[in-house]
């Protein structure tokens, strides 16, 4: 028995030797000090000695046990300390390492743009309202007063899906819609997408964007449209800008009007942004028309309102020197990237 205990302490030392994982440790511990270890048989047989043997034999056990147990203890924290530094070492950071490149999204020119418009009317009281895309013939041609024989009802003009529903061709249709939809009175900004059968070219696109105006309360006047809209074009287009209304035709306003505004890049003298005029066309106005009034269920004889429409692409092109329409929609980073 003590040459069988020589033996399995010699032949742990020899394993514990060579054991440098925390699984190559607990293997030997259980093959030795385990439930069916050899050092557990050994103490278990010793029950058959006699009280001297024993007693010799268990010390002997217990010192061999012990020694394997330190070892094992050793072997165990010196397995754990490697296994910790191995760990550290996979997970080193190199602080030093430059960062990925986080790309930052810039708005696109037409949204920046809608936004400028629609602040400017924002500060001056304006709420902002918006409409289907796909309209009624009634909202986008009957209720605006426009003549059973105008051209731009014609197919050629304009997509129908069917006789009575097309893509609108204008914002306008919401002034109406805002008129049946709102209480009395009436101050708000329609920014939205509006389609045209066009040709693509330099400065037709057949999608295009436009911001409408609408105000409706007792006692409006020319004198109304003429001071917000001047005050609009400073505010969009510098402080220094003069305004100037010129007669127009509309079906949808009576009186109507153009309005104007001095060229922002030459200051009015004449120059290729104003083709020389010294002047730039921005948008369309004029006095809602009694039968518009009408048609939004309004008393025309109590009340009065105005209305203006312009085309944002056009804005955007004019204030941010672009030169065709095109780029706007083709997505290209390098040109949307311009208006960070
Ligand atoms: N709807 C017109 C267009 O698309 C623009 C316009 C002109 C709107 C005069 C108006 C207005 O509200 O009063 O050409």
């Amino acid at each position: 028995m003590r040459t069988e205990l020589q033996r399995i302490l010699a032949e742990a030392r020899e394993q514990l030797a060579n054991a440098d994982t925390v699984e190559a440790c607990e293997e030997i511990r259980i093959r030795l000090l385990g439930k069916k270890g050899a050092l557990t048989e050994i103490l278990r047989g010793m029950g058959k000695l006699s009280p001297e043997e024993k007693k010799t034999m268990g010390q002997a056990a217990n010192s061999v046990k012990a020694e394997i147990e330190a070892l094992l203890e050793e072997k165990l924290s010196a397995a754990k300390a490697a296994m910790q530094s191995a760990k550290l070492k996979a997970e080193k950071i190199d602080v030093t390492e430059p960062g990925k490149k986080f790309e930052l999204g810039a708005k696109h020119p037409i949204t920046l743009t809608i936004q400028e418009i629609t602040n400017v009317f924002k500060a001056m009281g304006y709420s902002i309202v918006e409409g289907p895309e796909v309209e009624t013939v009634w909202f986008n041609f009957d209720a605006l007063n426009s003549p059973k024989n105008h051209p731009s009802r014609d197919m050629t003009d304009t997509f129908y899906f069917s006789q009575d529903k097309l893509l609108r061709t204008h914002t306008s249709p919401v002034e109406v819609r805002t008129m049946l939809a709102q209480d009395l009175p009436i101050k708000v900004v329609v920014p939205g997408r509006c389609f045209r059968s066009d040709t693509p070219d330099a400065t037709h696109s057949p999608m295009f964007h436009q911001v409408e105006g609408l105000v409706v309360d007792e006692g409006i006047t020319m004198a109304d449209l003429k001071g917000t809209l001047d005050t609009f074009a400073k505010l969009m287009f510098g402080s220094d800008v003069k305004t100037k209304l010129r007669p127009s035709h509309f079906p949808f306003t009576e009186p109507s009007a153009e309005l104007d505004v001095s060229c922002f890049k030459c200051g009015g003298k004449g120059c290729n942004v104003c083709k020389g005029s010294g002047w730039i066309e921005i948008l369309g106005c004029g006095l809602t028309h009694p039968h518009v009034l009408q048609a939004g269920g309004i008393d025309s004889e109590k009340y009065s309102g105005f209305a203006f429409g312009m085309g944002v692409e056009r804005v955007a092109m004019l204030k941010y020197g672009v030169e065709d329409i095109r780029l706007f929609y083709e997505n290209d980073m390098r040109f949307i990237e311009e208006f960070k």
